[in-house]
């Protein structure tokens, strides 16, 4: 197979207005609460560093890794949250939402370490692929059916790097 970076679904002005846009949001919803955010990696890498420079109050940041790798019942996925969340309000960001396998599980995780409130807040919602039902609480941008890199996003573990979202073509 041989893929190619394609059309630039959303352009690098477009990502920067949206997240400060984002931020501001989010300022006025948890400004004056305990906020812990809680970044998937490794999608969530660029988004999530941009995000959290937006925000002028104090807040808390953890990751949450290798959710490709929650499939497998052997991992155990409580185990690589640091922070204590209990009495916490929760925002779990990722890069997108899909089937929304991945994104509700990571919910019910956070939701058995008794936080205040779990919210999701993503760039990218797929709505069509959707099936497990789950609605963003905060979304940047709604695309269709393509599959997408760049801006944290990877085919291969490749192409996260690119300061934009481009669909990523095969050429067969
Ligand atoms: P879900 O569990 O199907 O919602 O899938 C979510 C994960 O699949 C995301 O966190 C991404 O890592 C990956 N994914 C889904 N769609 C795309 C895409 O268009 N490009 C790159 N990764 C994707
Ligand atoms: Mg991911």
């Amino acid at each position: 197979m041989n893929n190619a970076v394609g059309e630039v679904l959303i352009t690098e002005a477009e990502i920067k207005h949206k997240v400060s846009e984002l931020a501001q949001k989010l300022t006025a919803d948890y400004e004056h609460k305990e906020l812990t955010i809680i970044g998937v990696l490794n999608g969530s890498l660029i988004f999530l560093s941009d995000l959290i420079r937006h925000i002028p109050f104090p807040v808390k940041i953890d990751t949450y890794i290798g959710a490709s790798a929650i499939s497998k019942p052997e991992t155990d996925i409580n185990n690589n949250i640091s922070l204590s969340l209990k009495d916490e309000h929760v925002l779990i960001v990722d890069d997108i939402l899909d089937t929304g396998k991945t994104l509700s599980r990571i919910v019910q995780v956070i939701r058995g370490h008794n936080p205040l409130s779990v919210q999701v807040c993503v760039l990218l919602n797929k709505e069509v692929r959707r099936e497990i039902e789950l609605v963003p609480d905060y979304c940047c941008f709604e695309i269709e059916n393509k599959f997408v890199v760049g801006y944290g996003l990877d085919f291969d573990n490749k192409y996260r790097n690119l300061p934009y979202v481009a669909v990523l073509e095969d050429n067969g």
